[in-house]
Formats: C-alpha cells, sequence, structure tokens
C-alpha cells in the first residue's frame, strides 16, 4: 500500500470545494437496484468506496458509466443476487445492498460481513428488521440467505438507531404492500438524502430525518437524475485541520447545518466561524482550548469526527476528553498520536488528552479511514517528517485528498509501496 509522507507545521490557508457525501452516495447507489432502469447521479465522490460499490453492481449485472463525479447507473439487466463474499468482507457497507436486493427481486444471498477496526460491527438488527417484514432468513456457515414471496408492510422499532438498519429497512419497503413504520430510526442527514432520492424515483417516504419514518409501498419507480448531498465528515475534516493548524479556510459545497455539532467544539474551542447558506469560514486561534466530546447518534456530535478532533486536541491548551459511545474500538489512532509525542490515555470507552507542546514528525500507520485521516492532520501539525502508512484505508472515504491538502498549503504528497 501507499504512503504519504507529510512535511509539517504549515498553516494552512485557502479555499476547498468539499465533495460528495460517501455515506450517502453507497445507499443511493445500491438504491438504483429498485427500479430496475436508468439513474443518473451527481456529485459522487471518485473514492474507492464507490468504485467497491460499482464492482458489485456490475457483478450482479448492472452496467455504469462515469464521468467525473456524474454516473450513470443501468440496473435493467440484473440476473445475479449473491454479493461475492470477497467484496463483502471488502467493505462492510456493501451490506446495505442486500435491502435493495430483497426490496425488488424478493431474494439476496450475502455472507456477514466480518468485524472491522473500529469494531465487531454485527447486522443483527438488519437481519431483525428483515425477519419483521416477512423475510425468512436462513444461515449456512455464514451465508446468509434472504427470500420472500412478497414483503408486507409493519411497525418496525429499532433497539438502537443504526444507520445501515434504518436504510436497509427503508430500501427493502419502498416497493412492498402496506405501509411500514420505522420508530427510532437514525436521524443521520445521509438518511434524508436516501428518502430524497426514492421519492424522486416515486417512493412514498415521510419522515426521514426524524425517529419515526413510514414508508408506504409503491408498485414501481421510475428514471431519475439526482445530486448527492455534501460530505459532512470532509466538511468536519477541514474544519479540524484549520483548527489544527491555526489556519484560515473557506469550505465551499457544503450544509453548514449538517455540522452544527461539529462547528459548535471547533467554536468551543477558540475558533472563528462564519456560516453562509453552502459556505463556511473558519479562523482559528494560534493556540486552541481544550474541550470535552461525547459521540452520539445524529444530531449528536459525530462518531466519524471523534479521531480528527483527537488529533487535532493533541496541542490544545488543557487536558480534554473525548468519550465514544458508538464504536467500541476507535482508538487505534491514538498509540501513533503518542509516538509523534501526543500524551493520550485511554480508559475504556474515554479518552484523556492533555495538551502538550508540539507534535513531532514519525512514521505511523492508517488503521482505518477517519483514524487514517486524524494521522494525516497530526503529520500537518507536527515539526518534521511524518511518513502515514497503509493509506488505502483513507482513499476509500475522501476524494483527491492529498490535492486538496496542496491547495491551501499543505507540503504532502504519496509515495507508492515498493
Ligand atoms: C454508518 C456509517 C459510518 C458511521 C456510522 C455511525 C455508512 C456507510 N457508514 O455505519 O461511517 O460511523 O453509521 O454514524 O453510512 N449495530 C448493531 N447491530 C446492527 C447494526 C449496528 O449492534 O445490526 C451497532 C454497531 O455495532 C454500532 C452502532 O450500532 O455500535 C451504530 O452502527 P450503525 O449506525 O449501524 O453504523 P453503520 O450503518 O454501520
Amino acid at each position: 500500500m501507499s504512503s504519504y509522507i507529510i512535511k509539517g507545521g504549515n498553516k494552512l490557508e485557502g479555499t476547498v470545494k468539499i465533495s460528495g457525501a460517501k455515506n450517502s452516495a453507497l445507499p443511493v447507489i445500491a438504491a438504483t437496484i429498485l427500479n430496475a432502469g436508468k439513474t443518473t447521479l451527481y456529485n459522487v465522490p471518485n473514492i474507492k468506496d464507490t468504485q467497491m460499490m460499482y464492482e458489485i453492481l456490475k457483478i450482479l449485472g448492472a452496467k455504469i458509466e462515469k464521468k467525473n463525479n456524474k454516473v450513470i447507473i443501468d440496473t435493467s439487466k440484473i440476473d445475479r443476487f449473491e454479493i461475492p463474499d470477497e467484496l463483502m468482507h471488502k467493505m462492510r457497507s456493501s451490506v446495505i445492498l442486500a435491502g435493495a436486493m430483497i426490496g425488488k427481486y424478493h431474494k439476496a444471498t450475502f455472507t456477514y460481513p466480518g468485524g472491522c477496526d473500529i469494531g465487531s460491527r454485527p447486522i443483527d438488527l438488519h437481519l431483525k428488521a428483515f425477519e419483521k417484514l416477512g423475510i425468512k432468513i436462513t444461515q449456512n456457515y455464514g451465508e446468509i440467505y434472504c427470500t420472500c414471496e412478497k414483503i408486507i408492510g409493519e411497525k418496525i422499532d429499532l433497539d438502537f438507531p443504526s444507520v445501515g438498519a434504518t436504510e436497509n429497512t427503508i430500501l427493502a419497503s419502498v416497493l412492498q404492500e402496506g405501509t411500514t413504520t420505522i420508530t427510532n430510526a437514525a436521524q443521520e442527514p445521509e438518511i434524508e438524502d436516501l428518502a430524497n432520492f426514492l421519492n424522486k424515483m416515486g417512493a412514498k417516504i415521510k419522515g426521514a430525518g426524524t425517529n419515526k419514518i413510514e414508508i408506504e409501498g409503491v408498485k414501481k419507480l421510475k428514471e431519475i437524475s439526482y445530486n448527492i448531498m455534501p460530505d459532512r465528515i470532509e466538511t468536519g475534516t477541514f474544519l479540524c485541520l484549520a483548527g489544527a493548524t491555526g489556519g484560515n479556510i473557506e469550505l465551499q459545497n457544503v450544509n453548514p447545518i449538517h455540522v452544527t455539532p461539529v462547528i459548535a467544539k471547533l467554536e468551543e474551542a477558540g475558533c472563528y466561524i462564519e456560516k453562509e447558506k453552502n459556505k463556511i469560514k473558519i479562523q482559528a486561534p494560534k493556540k486552541l482550548k481544550a474541550i470535552d466530546i461525547k459521540t452520539m447518534p445524529y444530531p449528536g456530535f459525530p462518531t466519524d469526527m471523534q479521531s480528527v478532533f483527537g488529533a487535532m486536541l493533541t496541542t490544545a491548551k488543557g487536558t480534554s476528553m473525548i468519550v465514544e459511545n458508538i464504536f467500541e474500538n476507535r482508538y487505534k489512532y491514538t498509540q501513533d498520536l503518542n509516538k509523534m509525542g501526543a500524551k493520550i490515555t485511554i480508559e475504556g470507552k474515554t479518552a484523556v488528552i492533555r495538551g502538550v507542546r508540539k507534535l513531532y514528525g514519525a512514521t505511523v500507520k492508517a488503521s482505518d479511514l477517519r483514524g487514517g485521516a486524524a494521522l494525516v492532520v497530526a503529520g500537518i501539525m507536527a515539526k518534521g517528517i511524518t511518513v502515514v502508512e497503509n493509506i488505502d484505508y483513507i482513499l476509500r472515504g475522501y476524494e483527491n485528498f492529498e490535492k486538496k491538502l496542496r491547495e491551501i498549503g499543505a507540503n504532502i504528497e504519496t509515495s507508492k509501496a515498493l
């Protein structure tokens, strides 16, 4: 795998155009299966995760035409209903294809996605919701077969507001008979984007973005074009990069409302932030103040931002505390930050970050997407050279990361693995 070589110490200044949201694009791409026709999507990020989703769709029989951030997906010839084991393991979120396949064809075969570097990530809530919808699930050596004659609307109360389980339930319910009501639904903006997309196609979904979602089944959908919403995690990452370097950055193509808790925390740390309709400007002080963070389901502080904040706070004045409530194993990056001179201790769900004067360059290794981004932030803050290995993880979720960083003054380049 390739590495980033970063010469740290530069203050980041300038303008960044934020890409389309990975976590919205993935379920929307899966949802194109439901209308068995052509869908045109705009503002789709060109990242490893969307490429992997296209690979799976092609194996199932779809045709994909791609030009920059525009993608035309033709799902009219889908004739396979198994997600290959190998790809399922490579990309956990491919489980979202199951809801779309079952919703359209009443059958899907896939394997357990398995654990990953941020936790065990079970899919019990997805399967429980499928069963409630009348889908028969049989399991054999880790392979899961789902079939049903038809799907009839039901009341589904999720034990936890899981993003993936909410999306899979919506996808399975769009073409059903009757109405499904999801309570304790996840309220993330990406779910609203998926529902807006499906409603434009002709679905009848109400309440997405709240904790109660109602899906009235429709008979068929139509061909549409749709613009994917901006990525709120990429937005937050660049805001933190300004925060971490005493920088001054303008972000374009963003939705400031989606990053409300992130902005609140950056302001608490001493940053000055101006919001416009599709823009955010941030001016950071020379030294940040320590803050406390607790990750929560939306509209709380996002777990996906925790690591990047963790890196940014290593040199803040005072002691910061992070409590990670969503995933059980999301602090791996802190070991690498400590190698760079940070003072972080972990006790269960809590990370205590004692602010130090400086970080120092070191060779570190990304072990997941957002943890990898945190190491890049640290490398840009640090004195000297940092090598971030295993950047494939980072490329799964950040479009043109290196280019965007260089444009605002970071000294970063990619070195290919020998
Ligand atoms: C999505 C996002 C991910 C983000 C996460 C939480 C995508 C592609 N990924 O992941 O970036 O970090 O939301 O905001 O959109 N859980 C169960 N059983 C289940 C499902 C989930 O116990 O069946 C648990 C998980 O282990 C985790 C918590 O619920 O502890 C939240 O997971 P979930 O909201 O489902 O996250 P994802 O959809 O996997």
